[in-house]
């Protein structure tokens, strides 16, 4: 049992909120603010107690001085504001004197939003490093930390484990509702337990299909995810995005636990629809197709309860939206006990207006996949124990 932020005294207190703020932007416009919703809880305790409040996150990933400019969380700070219904100061440092004189002047109930924590991966990806400078640097800033960010939790960064090795800490509410929903569900001992794998995380997340394949009794594949699995069948996969380094993975998985895997049979293409077997050199499978989503549905009907991370499909574009759609509505109509994962996914369910549907909507998509290897999030590991 970690500490929470209830178990401190917050008044006129600094309290540093690790949030996972790391939501789609387009030109400037946030396209779905899932995540900047389920940080409000947190936030508003904090200061409905007196604290002085700063925030942390970063937002996609900072590889050059180019990615600054389209990674930068200030679109969020003024979504916060709205959401808060008061101002949000804004630090376009991550690190400077001018951001420790920010904090020094904060006031109880103020909230100060400073700029993505990975601007200081272009100084030698000190964040994604968990550089122990950074992490004391940040620390120094607050009085208390808390983790609240759960997307991120699988993360070895410095805003996320770095600052609590110097700070009292603890989790937020966001933190605390996701673990407790995912453990419901897989406590629970209803079978078939079905897992959905979708997204184009390829790289991230196959390494986690061994634990997956593990725990349930199908694992259904969909999304780009699906073609290293059919090249490494034998399919022609034309254009589709595969991840060669992982072949002799997927044949491992294949030969291990074929009798549980499912694959696509066909996909939708620039062409309209085609079975796997008839791609040609060109092809890309943006979408599954319907004989795929029946092949799913006749093992869905079946499920007790589902996981579902991933798209199964390029969904921000509507000619590649129905198989994600038509899945959600099959969990939907039968009534599956169904915990949906993944900032896409999560975008997906609200652009579809499954919002309400299911279970539980987590804004987890890899730091869930690698809860359900081991239950184990370093993000969490490091905040302080509280009472048994
Ligand atoms: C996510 O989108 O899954 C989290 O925000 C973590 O992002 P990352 O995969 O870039 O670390």
């Amino acid at each position: 049992m970690k500490k929470t932020i209830k178990d401190f005294d917050l008044m006129g207190k600094k309290v540093i909120i690790r949030c996972d703020l790391n939501v789609p932007i387009k030109d400037n416009v946030i396209t779905d603010d899932t995540r900047i919703r389920s940080s409000i809880r947190t936030i508003k305790y904090a200061i409905q107690n007196g604290a002085k409040v700063i925030l942390l996150s970063h937002l996609g990933k900072v590889k050059t001085e180019e990615d600054k400019e389209k990674n930068s969380l200030y679109p969020v700070s003024v979504r916060l504001s709205e959401y808060l219904r008061k101002e949000v100061l804004f630090s376009p440092d991550t690190r400077s004197d001018k951001l420790t004189e920010m904090v020094d002047n904060l006031k109880p109930g103020d909230v100060l939003l400073i700029e993505n924590t990975r601007y200081e991966d272009l100084d030698g990806k000190k964040e994604s490093n968990c550089d122990e400078g950074l992490a004391k640097y940040w620390a120094s800033l607050g009085d208390i930390f808390i983790n609240d960010a759960y997307g991120s939790c699988h993360r070895n960064h410095a805003s996320v484990t770095g600052i609590p090795k110097y700070l009292p800490s603890g989790i937020g509410f966001l933190v605390w509702k996701e673990i407790s929903k995912i453990d419901a569900i897989l406590d629970a001992k209803s079978h078939p337990f079905i897992t959905i794998l979708g997204g184009k995380k390829v790289d991230d997340k196959i390494v986690l299909i061994e634990s997956l394949l593990k725990i349930s009794d199908k694992l259904l594949i969909g999304g780009a995810m699906s073609f290293t699995f059919l090249k490494e069948c034998g399919y022609n996969v034309g254009k589709s995005i595969v991840s060669d380094e992982h072949l002799s993975f997927c044949k491992k998985m294949l030969k291990e636990y074929g009798d549980k895997i499912v694959l696509p049979v066909d996909f939708v293409t620039e062409d309209g629809n085609k079975d796997i077997k008839d791609f040609n050199d060109d092809d890309i499978g943006y979408d599954i197709g319907p004989k795929t989503i029946k092949l799913f549905e006749k093992e869905l009907v079946l499920a007790k309860r589902v996981i579902v991370n991933g798209p199964m499909g390029m969904f921000e574009d509507d000619k590649y939206i129905n198989g994600t759609k038509k899945v959600f509505k099959i969990l939907d109509k039968n009534k599956i006990k169904t915990v949906v994962g993944g900032g896409d996914t999560a975008a997906s369910v609200n652009k579809l207006g499954f919002a309400d549907s299911f279970y539980h909507v987590s804004t987890g998509g890899g730091a869930t996949m690698k809860y359900l290897e081991d239950r184990n999030l370093v993000g969490i590991g490091v905040i302080d124990d509280g009472k048994a």
